[in-house]
């Protein structure tokens, strides 16, 4: 049996602007185990991220607030943790990346101060330890000459660089879980292949947990074991990485898929989903994909479809999968 690292429980994040509520994460439910890589999908203002930046407690305040629900890393609620507290969780136990490391890293720092930094923190260890830390990180993500650019500041470094040494940077403290938010986005494809090669070698060695957030579907194919999909702030979907794209469940991820180009080039296009997402605030009295969904049926515009799991592990949130419905 895995021992879970992570365990997000009936997670409500919600924004209130202009005397509206925007539930940007509304019930959301899963875990990840030790080492497992996970990926979290779906179109942009999913909630992707406001699930991201509420397990790391980034949750921009005043007007974005947990409102309900667990955050469980090794068994502890993170929610409600004093600040002080999460400090020391951020960075140590949960490391993140983010799609563009420029605005992570101080342009006026040389890249060994502030790799020493985070470590220095974090494991408590004088500066020419941490250094030695640094160096050490740095071998590992790929540099070939760690100490020349442990002297070296930010802009002297390309894009894949500077992703690099933010993952130096995340995994220097040895974290439980890594959250990467489109960390691959902004590089070209070469690269990218590159730096999820990394990742994959890295979260082996370690038995670092991953939570990947992505639009690729190839990114999520290559990486992850296990893939949920998000929708207007909901899970519709959790399935194992082969079966989400051989045999989706819920009319959704099936509209996700259909839209990818397959690896030699070819477009395996259905056709693009229809519509957009429905606007930020948005009430449906049914199913939240309903407006758009080709196989909507009478219940689904009445009726909120219920998440169900099933034997093998997969989870839907659809009215097609209930008892009797013909599909
Ligand atoms: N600062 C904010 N104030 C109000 N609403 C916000 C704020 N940040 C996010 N939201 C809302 O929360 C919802 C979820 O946003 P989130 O950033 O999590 O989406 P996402 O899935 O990460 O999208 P993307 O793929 O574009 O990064 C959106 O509807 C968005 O409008
Ligand atoms: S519940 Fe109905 S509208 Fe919603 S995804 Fe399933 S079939 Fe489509
Ligand atoms: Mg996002």
């Amino acid at each position: 049996m895995t021992t879970n690292v992570l365990e997000v429980k009936s997670l409500k994040t919600y924004f209130n602007k202009n005397k509206k509520t925007i539930r940007a994460v509304d019930g959301v439910d899963f875990a990840i185990g030790k080492g497992e890589t996970v990926a979290l999908v779906g179109e942009s203002g999913c909630g992707k991220s406001m699930t991201s930046l509420s397990i790391m407690g980034l949750v921009p305040a005043p007007a974005g607030k947990i409102v309900d629900g667990e955050i469980l890393l090794d068994g502890m609620d993170l929610v409600g943790l004093p600040e002080k507290q999460m400090y020391g969780v951020r960075g140590k136990d949960i490391a993140m990346i983010f799609q563009e490391p420029m605005t992570s890293l101080n342009p006026v720092l040389t890249i060994g101060d502030q790799l020493s930094g985070v470590i220095m923190h974090h494991l408590k260890v004088n500066k020419k330890e941490a250094m030695k830390r640094a160096a050490d990180m740095l071998d590992i993500v790929g540099f070939a000459d760690p100490k020349k650019t442990l002297k070296d500041y930010p802009h002297r470094l390309s894009g894949g660089m500077r992703q690099r040494v933010m993952i130096a940077m995340a995994m220097s403290c040895n974290p439980k879980l890594l959250i990467a938010d489109e960390p691959t986005t902004a590089l070209d494809v070469t690269i990218q292949a590159q730096v999820l090669e990394l990742m994959k070698d890295l979260s082996r060695k370690f038995s670092t947990s991953i939570l990947l957030i992505t639009h690729d579907l190839g990114v999520v194919s290559e990486l992850a074991e296990r893939v949920i999909v998000m929708y207007a702030g909901q899970i519709v979907e959790v399935s194992d990485n082969s079966r989400l794209f051989n045999e989706p469940l819920h009319p959704y991820t099936e509209g996700l898929i259909g839209s990818v180009p397959t690896i030699d080039g070819e477009i395996r296009r259905l056709e693009s989903i229809p519509g957009n997402v429905p606007a930020p605030g948005t009430e449906l009295p049914g199913c939240r994909f309903a407006p758009r969904c080709r196989r909507a049926f009478g219940r689904c515009t009445q009726e909120v479809p219920e998440m169900r799991t099933f034997e093998d592990g997969r989870s839907v949130r659809c009215f097609l999968y209930d008892e009797g419905v013909e599909q």
